[in-house]
């Protein structure tokens, strides 16, 4: 394939409405770090696509996931983050044991017919590598390894021992531009001589030693530093993992789809325990940098996208073999026909 995908399922709503019942509903998610998780009752709460969900700790300590959905009326029971010993709805308090059975509805003794056996909370799944926390909204979905298959391997054979990471900082972004744009702008680094002056002094991205990898479900880069060896993974389909050379680093987190033309992130800094804080300044400045190089990239391409120039784009292999995989695997689960054309994505429906 060395076309692009059509440029229209980067601007419509049908498509994204596709993307999060086929991609988002069933997918791990990074959901955030161990951390966050520290006590019994400790919980958080996200979005995965436009489902809500609750992370929580119960008594016993066993992490649980749950549709942060209320079966009375639909509210979203909890919001933020904390400590609690149930999970009680902010609308008429209808109160969930940190299982998810609910176990108190404030005046149900007056309704004869009312049964709180199932109408407890929907489960979830949640499950850990290392210190990073993964949610997957589908109860039924394969667990965790499957969609990490070697990676945690690679990233241990490539010199990083995730389990001596501590969270440092989270950092929130937000990009006008589709999440396609902006992982397949992650997949390639064909632009980092043009687009990454600074990068590119402290990495080596000459297309001889800059090796590109795919995986049934993620793909990965390698490259050499003046100190070692840097590795970026992108797990399908939506979520980065960055090793910069140097010292024990890694980002983590999600490109998180709001509107067609608009993207929010946050990534996960964890670094060594008791490292330079001179040496972490100077790696969030640079890794600052590419992100306003790359933002300025991403919203040119949606605004180019957008304008109905052109239907779609031309592929360069090999350097772009990532965007080639990423984009088979977006299509094959959407299962639209890939053709051109304005009605393309109506084809199946
Ligand atoms: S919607 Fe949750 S208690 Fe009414
Ligand atoms: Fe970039």
């Amino acid at each position: 394939m060395t076309e692009t995908l059509p440029y229209r399922w980067y601007t419509d709503g049908d498509v994204l409405a596709r993307e999060r019942e086929r991609l988002f509903a069933h997918s791990w998610q990074y959901a955030g770090h161990i951390g966050q998780l520290s006590e019994p009752g400790s919980y958080f709460t996200l979005r995965v696509g436009d489902i809500p969900l609750v992370v929580v700790r119960d008594k016993a300590g066993t992490l649980r996931a749950f549709v942060n959905v209320c079966r009375h009326r639909g509210a979203e029971v909890v919001s933020g983050e904390g400590r609690c010993t149930t999970l009680q709805c902010h609308y008429h308090a209808w109160t969930y044991g940190l299982d998810g059975a609910l176990r108190a509805a404030p005046r149900s003794e007056a309704d004869p017919d009312f049964d709180r056996e199932g109408l407890g909370l929907r489960p979830a799944q949640v499950e850990t590598w290392g210190p990073f926390l993964f949610v997957n909204p589908d109860a039924g979905a394969a667990p965790l390894a499957d969609t990490l298959g070697d990676l945690p391997q690679i990233v241990r054979e490539h010199g990083l021992d995730v389990d001596a990471l501590e969270f440092h900082q989270r950092v929130d972004y937000s990009l006008e531009a589709n999440w396609k744009v902006a992982v397949e702008n992650y997949l390639e680094c064909y632009h980092c001589p043009v687009a990454h002056p600074s990068f590119s002094e402290v990495i080596d991205v000459h297309p001889d030693r800059y090796v590109l990898e795919s995986h049934a479900t993620f793909a990965s880069h390698f490259a050499r530093g003046r100190d070692g060896e840097g590795q970026f993974h992108l797990i399908w389909p939506n979520i980065k993992v960055n090793v910069m050379p140097g010292r024990p680093n890694l980002s983590i987190g999600p490109l998180v789809p709001t509107e067609p033309g608009r993207t929010e992130g946050w990534l996960d800094y964890f670094f060594a325990p008791d490292m330079d804080p001179d040496w972490i300044a100077d790696y969030l400045e640079l890794d600052y940098q590419v992100g306003a190089e790359d933002r300025e990239l991403v919203e040119s391409v949606q605004r180019g996208m957008r304008s109905g120039a052109f239907e779609h784009g031309r592929l360069l292999l090999p350097s772009e073999e990532l965007i080639g995989a990423f984009q088979r695997w977006v299509a094959a689960r959407l299962d639209y026909t890939p053709s051109r054309g304005n009605s393309s994505s109506h084809e199946r429906e």
